[in-house]
């Protein structure tokens, strides 16, 4: 089983045209699947489930696409962090989070806080991020430290620069799953998804289902992960 699974919910906006309706009832219907993900991953013993919610291109989309999903962001979690609590659920929203309205930020804020002494599935939801903007800001807080003097120029390393990316308190994913067709990563966890196992699905977010999370799961089972090393070196360490 792998411990954290990374998902970029695509597919949203071609689900709502090929029924005739506005993109917006896309990412609705996309809510049912985001509650599937959330009690599969929990049900399975998936530890961390990360979810690309909003990419920090996304921003260039129609004005009223852009509104339409802040402010289902908004009532998603009016009505989901009771449910989310209640499974003793960890809610954590990583991003350039200030970049998000007061009312989005305050109701973000309010979840981290209420299931913040939670241990159960470890949810992070990625909003107004990008995995380049998070390299950037992570470069900037280590000159920073080089500069104030509390660190030296040698000390900085795969695990100081991975300490003050977004998902520092994080296991790098082992399974990332894309739904909606395109085999792309499309500016998500660039550092952290180094050694994850990608599994491309034409499934639509919307149509995400239990089985379609249990077959992406099966495909992880089925693989060897080797780090650089040889097959038999890996068979090895396992006996
Ligand atoms: C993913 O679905 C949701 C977000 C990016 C916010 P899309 O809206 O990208 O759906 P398609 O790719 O147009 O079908
Ligand atoms: C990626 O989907 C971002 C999210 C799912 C939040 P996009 O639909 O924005 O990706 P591209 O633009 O097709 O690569
Ligand atoms: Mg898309």
């Amino acid at each position: 089983m792998p411990r954290h699974v990374a998902i970029i919910m695509d597919g949203n906006g071609r689900w709502a045209k090929a029924k005739n309706k506005a993109r917006h009832a896309g990412h609705r219907a996309g809510v049912k699947s985001v509650r599937m993900s959330v009690e599969t991953a929990a049900q399975r013993g998936v530890q961390y489930l990360t979810l690309f919610a909003f990419s920090s291109e996304n921003w260039a989309r129609p004005e009223d696409e852009v509104s339409a999903l802040m402010n289902l962001f908004v009532e998603a979690l009016r009505r989901e962090v009771t449910e989310l609590h209640r499974n003793n659920v960890r809610l954590k929203f990583v991003g350039a989070l200030d970049e998000l309205n007061p009312g989005l930020r305050s109701k973000i804020a309010e979840a981290e806080a209420k299931t913040a002494n939670n241990n159960g599935l470890r949810l992070t939801v990625a909003i107004a991020y990008g995995g380049r903007w998070d390299i950037v800001q992570a470069t900037r807080a280590l000159a920073r430290r080089v500069a104030d003097g509390s660190m030296e120029i040698d000390d900085i390393d795969d695990k100081q620069f991975a300490a003050e990316l977004q998902l520092s308190e994080t296991p790098d994913p082992d399974l990332l799953i894309r739904t909606g067709g395109e085999q792309r990563i499309s500016n998500f966890l660039l550092w952290n998804l180094a050694y994850a196992e990608l599994l491309f699905t034409d499934v639509l977010w919307p149509e995400f289902d239990q089985a379609a999370f249990d077959e992406a799961l099966s495909y992880y089972a089925g693989k060897q992960r080797r780090y650089g090393h040889t097959g038999d070196q890996v068979e090895a360490i396992r006996c």
